[in-house]
């Protein structure tokens, strides 16, 4: 992640100064062949040529690029070609620029063959030695793993045999890792560690989608870029802090997946602790990737680790019922394809999480996610505590509520504010109102995967919004101890909510015995 600095005090403003128009930003956009293993996936058809696409509509791609689809099935480039035309045609919520795609499918090409295979890498060997040669790619080769996560370490291993991993000073060799990366602390480590027998910590993205997002980039900024919140942004003045990742949808066609996985392992030792680590960081020395990742580090590391008495008090899990979302009715999780009958997955987990640190002793984090929740919402909500004094004795006490900061993430992007005003009238009375920003009424609504930052950080050698290896272990050593007190309680740890609801009752006595509600949305 680059900072750059911009004058903006208005829309409008931003919008003609040049600075905001130079596509780049300043920033140098290396000649990359871009492989992906996996080609033929939802996530390279649904997000990687998508963010590719739109990444060349910006500028933001070198003209010295080409882009080499490996996969299983067999397919020559003409009618891969033909396939990712359909796919951009058809999958693009806004008209396609044909100069932009007939430039990114010029420069699309397809390998077919087994990644457990050698040969696969032979002839991936000839193919990048002629790509790089008629692309002028020199030598920079950024390979991204799309694939079942088993294959991940195989590939790298692979290529590593092949001398296809080797950074030089003259060319970059990166692989990005897509999540989840293990599923426990213990296949955390072993893959790091296979993926160490060919790779430097340095050539090594692992992406967290959660980090190309703007607005959860925008928390650093927000944070460290205003000089008025810092002050406040501490146990002396923050009551406690919720993190709500919830999503309407259900499991959909990831049954299989999701079985192994549920709420806990497939969200939170990355997404909720990525968004975490964002608000509960110290300001690092400068914008730095290691400066950056090592604050990350040092919080989540701070996070206080769980006993099993902690994980039965302080942890909820749920999994969702029949119900009606959105107006319409939808099934229970055990009736969902692929999915057990007696299923004892949860698809909704909540915990509250203390951080062991001199700015956030004392103050809970509560964290929860689900499926088939009452609506879409991604949000941080930092509740302030409240005024010291009852001067306004005539007010109703519910309606002196404590200033709250919600920074929405998705859907509606935005922050707003709320604090008491005086209701006009004779009798001094308090109001809650809100002061309310929204990203698309100041800037727009830019096409977005979430993919694109992410992809042009990786080419630039930027690895800020990517985990580090301690990271991601740090995360799944906090996470580990509640599924060990999960699965020991079987049926019991399972707690039943009707879809559409926002989670089981238990959840909302997490923070009723701390006196407090966490923030819905009707
Ligand atoms: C993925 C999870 O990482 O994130 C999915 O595997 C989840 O289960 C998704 O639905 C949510 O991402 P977003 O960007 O839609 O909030």
């Amino acid at each position: 992640m680059k900072v750059s600095h911009t004058v903006s005090n208005h829309s409008e403003d931003l919008k003609e100064s040049p600075l905001f128009q130079q596509p780049s930003n300043g920033r140098t956009r290396p000649p990359t062949l871009f492989v992906v293993f996996g080609a033929q996936g939802d996530l390279t058809t649904r997000k990687l040529i998508p963010a590719l696409y739109n990444l060349a509509s910006s500028h933001h791609l070198p003209q010295e690029f080409a882009i080499l689809g490996v996969d299983g099935i067999p397919m020559n480039t003409e009618d891969f070609r033909a396939k990712i035309r359909r796919d951009i045609e058809e999958l693009s919520p806004r008209p396609i620029d044909a100069t932009i795609k007939e430039w990114l499918l010029d420069r699309l090409y397809y390998l077919s063959g087994d990644f457990r295979n050698p040969q696969t890498y032979e002839l991936l060997q000839g193919m990048l030695t002629q790509l790089n040669a008629a692309h002028g790619t020199q030598g920079n080769y950024l390979y991204y793993m799309a694939t079942a996560p088993t294959f991940f370490a195989e590939i790298v291993q692979q290529l590593g045999a092949k001398g296809l991993v080797e950074h030089r000073k003259e060319y970059s060799r990166r692989v990005v890792i897509e999540k989840p990366f293990g599923h426990d602390l213990p296949s955390a480590r072993s893959l790091n560690q296979a993926l160490r027998t060919v790779l430097h910590e340095s050539q090594i993205y692992r992406i967290d989608h959660y980090l190309g997002k703007e607005t959860v980039q925008n928390i650093l900024v927000f944070r460290f870029a205003n000089g008025i919140f810092e002050p406040v942004w501490n146990r002396q003045y923050i009551d406690h802090v919720q993190i709500t990742v919830a999503e309407s949808l259900g499991v959909i066609h990831r049954g299989a997946y999701y079985e192994k996985a549920g709420a806990l392992r497939d969200m939170v030792p990355n997404h909720l602790l990525q968004i975490l680590s964002f608000v509960a960081m110290e300001p690092p020395n400068t914008f730095d990737p290691e400066a950056v990742r090592n604050e990350k580090a040092k919080v989540l590391r701070a996070i206080e680790p769980m006993n099993p008495v902690d994980v039965l008090q302080s942890t909820v899990a749920g999994q969702y019922e029949a119900g009606s979302v959105n107006g319409s009715s939808v099934l229970p999780y055990r009736a969902e394809v692929n999915v057990d009958p007696a299923s004892l997955t949860e698809t909704f987990a909540a915990m509250t999480l203390g951080i062991e640190s001199w700015r956030w002793e004392g103050v809970p984090f509560y964290l929860r996610t689900g499926k088939r929740l009452h609506t879409r919402v991604t949000e941080v909500v930092i509740q302030f505590k409240s005024a010291p004094l009852m001067l306004f004795r005539k007010t109703p006490v519910d309606r002196l509520t404590p200033n709250v900061l919600v920074i929405r993430i998705q859907p509606d992007e935005g922050i707003s504010l709320s604090f008491g005003a005086k209701i006009p009238g004779p009798q001094v009375q308090v109001g809650t109102v809100d002061m309310d920003f929204q990203y698309a009424e100041y800037f727009g609504d830019a096409p977005s995967t979430g993919y694109e930052t992410l992809l042009h950080d990786v080419m630039a050698g930027d690895a800020t919004l990517f985990q580090r290896s301690d990271s991601v272990e740090v995360g799944w050593s906090v996470v580990d101890p509640i599924v060990k007190v999960w699965e020991s309680l079987g049926s019991h740890a399972i707690h039943p909510y009707s879809s559409g609801s926002w989670g089981p009752p238990e959840a909302d006595a997490l923070l009723a015995k701390d006196g407090r509600m966490w923030r819905n949305h009707t």
